[in-house]
């Protein structure tokens, strides 16, 4: 069945690694026949939450930036796929920012169910994804029917551009193509 697909791409940098894996994974969606949507974070103004918990009562949030359109997009998508480079072990801080920016979605009808994590570091140890998997699936958690269905690790790029011939693109590539 033809879905939904949004891919959310963190990194700020041209040339990113994570990116590069967020093309993939969007590549492969496509050519599965999915509907896709790659957005970057890169020229969005993404203010901090600041927890009023307005957003609980409105359904919206009080802080005009960038991140209504990106919620509209989030909600009506049945999959989601997040790119981020590792910062310390972690999720990168402006997509972590952005996951608190979706409060006004919190207790309500989305259509989101499957989530992705493709990350990419400089080190290449199986434990270097780890804490942001973690920190998806926190994410995940607080959502109704929603599963961490796969993630994708790029280990060992450092500097921009450096994912060339890296096998974790085809990993994304047919992570992509079997969603279902
Ligand atoms: C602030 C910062 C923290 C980083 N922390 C880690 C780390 O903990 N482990 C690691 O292997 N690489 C770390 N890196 C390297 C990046 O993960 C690596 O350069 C990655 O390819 C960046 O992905 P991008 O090109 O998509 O931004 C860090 C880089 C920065 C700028």
């Amino acid at each position: 069945m033809k879905k939904k697909v949004l891919v959310i791409s963190a990194s700020l940098r041209p040339g990113s690694n994570s990116h590069a894996l967020a093309e993939q994974f969007a590549e492969g969606a496509r050519q599965a026949g999915h509907e896709v949507e790659l957005v970057s974070l890169r020229d969005k103004e993404i203010r901090f939450c600041r927890g009023c918990t307005a957003c609980q009562k409105t359904g919206s949030c009080v802080i005009r930036d960038d991140v209504a359109p990106l919620l509209e997009k989030l909600r009506a998508a049945q999959v989601v796929a997040f790119a981020t480079p590792i910062y310390y072990y972690e999720l990168c801080g402006q997509l972590k920012t952005f996951l608190d920016r979706t409060e006004p979605l919190y207790g309500r009808e989305n259509a989101f169910r499957q989530v992705y994590l493709l990350s990419a570091a400089a080190e290449t140890e199986d434990f270097v994804p780890k804490r942001a998997e973690s920190g998806i699936q926190g994410w995940i958690d607080c959502f109704e029917n929603l599963e961490l269905a796969g993630t994708v690790f790029a280990g060992g790029v450092q500097g921009p551009g450096e994912m060339t011939g890296h096998p974790a693109l085809e990993q994304a590539r047919a992570m992509g193509a079997a969603v279902q």
